[in-house]
């Protein structure tokens, strides 16, 4: 039989479940998955929005390639596996973040359907938001905030999504936001008019 007599805590041995922490921060968590092309604008939307929802008392993680592939990815390069390796992860971590009652905000290419439905079953789809930030391939091509795209086309970088490897248009997103066509106040907002109903308190 197990002794709990050698624990130093032994009163808090048990985890606390998410219902808890979602009381105490006053929210219902949801991992916002935002997909897109490099350049689409979604880290850009994600820091709009965490404001919008900061203002309004509610706790976020926005996560991308800033604080992924420069931190705990960073092993990982762009082939097919790497990618799916790079999502696998990223789920897992942003499903603890959501058992701790925090709203997640992803921004990653994310490029097969398969790669996002990876992420989807990690998480579990009542608890997962697939923003497709969409503009088309030219446009972002002609943003080339980064400078990859002509790299890429120059052959200076391999695997590049929409150049030379794929990007799949997700077909059943539950948002999509065409900032080519909208501004960013639009995007913020069309977003917003989605998620806070699912993230409000339960007893509000
Ligand atoms: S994903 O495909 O695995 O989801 P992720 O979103 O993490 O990609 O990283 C994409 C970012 O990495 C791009 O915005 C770009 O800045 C950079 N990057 C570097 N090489 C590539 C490449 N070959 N394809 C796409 N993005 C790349």
């Amino acid at each position: 039989m197990q002794s709990h007599d050698k624990n130093l805590f032994p009163v808090h041995h048990e985890i606390l479940n998410r219902k808890e922490k979602e009381e105490l921060l006053n929210q219902k968590s949801v991992v916002l998955w935002l997909t897109g092309l490099s350049g689409a604008g979604k880290t850009t939307l994600a820091k709009y929005l965490e404001q919008e929802l900061f203002s309004r008392g509610y706790l976020t993680q926005v996560l991308d390639g800033d604080n992924i592939r420069t931190g705990i990815n960073s092993n990982l390069g762009f082939s097919d596996a790497d990618r799916h390796e790079n999502i696998r992860r990223i789920a897992e971590i942003s499903k603890l973040f959501l058992q701790c009652g925090i709203i997640t905000i992803n921004c990653f290419i994310s490029p097969t359907d398969d790669i996002r439905e990876t992420a989807r079953a990690i998480i579990g789809k009542d608890d997962f938001i697939e923003v497709f930030v969409n503009a088309p391939l030219t446009v972002c091509e002609e943003r080339d905030t980064k400078g990859l795209y002509s790299k890429a086309r120059r052959g200076e970088i391999k695997e590049f999504t929409g150049i030379t490897s794929p990007f799949e248009n997700p077909r059943h997103a539950d948002i999509e936001i065409r900032t080519d066509l909208l501004s960013i106040d639009e995007s913020v907002s069309k977003i917003l008019t989605f998620v806070l109903p699912r993230i409000e308190p339960a007893n509000s």
